[in-house]
């Protein structure tokens, strides 16, 4: 009997070891490549228009508007006077922005110096509300333009705000007076937590601007990356964040992407700059999206850091 694997050629992931080789070949160089820039910055407005449609918006979500969840089948959220009061008026980002740093949460962060490089940034974007504590700073940087917090977070770390806010509220204050990019309308159990985190920091006068992720923008990004090759339940946030900065930046660094278990120097790198825990083995295919975000560096579409910074 000839099992399907046989019958179907299945493609093939390079190893964690043929990538490292990869990127030691390719070494440090890296040239912008104006053409591929503006190539992806068509590409991804035509399919995805994230200048108009990144956040969910008075703008794009009037009253009625039906918002159907993108993590999800046939669960929707009708626009009503309680959620349309909440929604900015309109993309409240001064547009294009110039340099713009995407910052992931990967171990190869961790020594790699890249704090003062990545502070440089005119927009810098960061991932699930990571640590910026002191000990961090040196190799992540202390600015934070627009950062992202999943609504499990607030579940978990923060006891989903029944409690204390007091402690979210503080914790937030490292970010500055960026926004807060929050998928609140992905998940239906991921509403609830999202606008609790609405108001405990629209009560406390906090300097963040809440935004919430507009779940027609998620839908069409991932179906924009799916025919590229990214075959997963969902794409990490990551990748979300790249390809925002690819249709709203002039050019794009990216750092702390690198999903694998051994670094440049063929020792052991932990998931996290912070922490060792790893995903869900199936919700997310990283290494597959990095070897779209690697097509991209070569090609000087946007630049990837994965080594030490100068
Ligand atoms: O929630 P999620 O698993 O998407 O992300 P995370 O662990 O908080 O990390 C933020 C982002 O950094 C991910 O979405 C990935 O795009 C990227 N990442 C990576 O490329 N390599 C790693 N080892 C860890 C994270």
């Amino acid at each position: 009997v000839l099992c399907w694997f046989y019958v179907y050629p299945v493609y093939r992931l390079p190893r964690d070891k043929d990538i490292v080789e990869e990127v030691l070949r390719q070494g440090e160089a890296w040239q912008k490549n104006q053409t591929g820039i503006d190539l992806y910055r068509k590409l991804l407005t035509e399919c995805c228009d994230p200048k108009r449609m990144f956040a969910v918006t008075k703008e794009n979500s009037p009253m009625g508007k039906v918002l159907w969840y993108d993590g999800e089948f046939y669960h929707s959220h009708t626009v009503n006077n309680e959620t349309y009061s909440l929604f900015v008026q309109d993309n409240p980002l001064q547009l294009p922005l110039k340099k713009c740093a995407v910052v992931g949460n990967g171990g190869i962060l961790r020594h790699s110096k890249c704090g003062r490089d990545i502070d440089q940034a005119d927009f810098i974007m960061r991932c699930n509300l990571p640590p910026l504590s002191k000990e961090y700073v040196e190799d992540v940087g202390t600015r934070t333009h627009l950062v992202t917090a999943n609504p499990s977070i607030i579940e978990k770390r923060f006891q989903n705000l029944l409690w204390s806010r007091k402690a979210f509220v503080d914790s937030m204050k490292v970010y500055g007076s960026s926004y807060i990019y929050m998928p609140a309308f992905s998940m239906k159990p991921g509403t609830d937590p999202s606008l609790r985190a609405y108001y405990a920091l629209a009560d406390t006068s906090s300097n963040l601007t809440m935004l919430f992720a507009n779940p027609e923008f998620l839908r069409t990004v991932g179906k924009f990356w799916k025919a590229r090759g990214v075959h997963a339940k969902r794409l990490s946030t990551g990748l979300f964040l790249v390809s925002l900065a690819l249709g709203l930046c002039e050019e794009v660094t990216a750092y702390g992407f690198w999903p694998f278990s051994v670094g440049l120097d063929e020792q052991p790198v932990s998931h996290h700059y912070y922490d060792n825990i790893l995903p869900y083995k199936w919700f997310h295919a990283m290494p597959e999206e990095f070897v779209q975000l690697w097509h991209l560096h070569k090609s000087g579409t946007l630049r990837m850091r994965v080594g030490h910074c100068p």
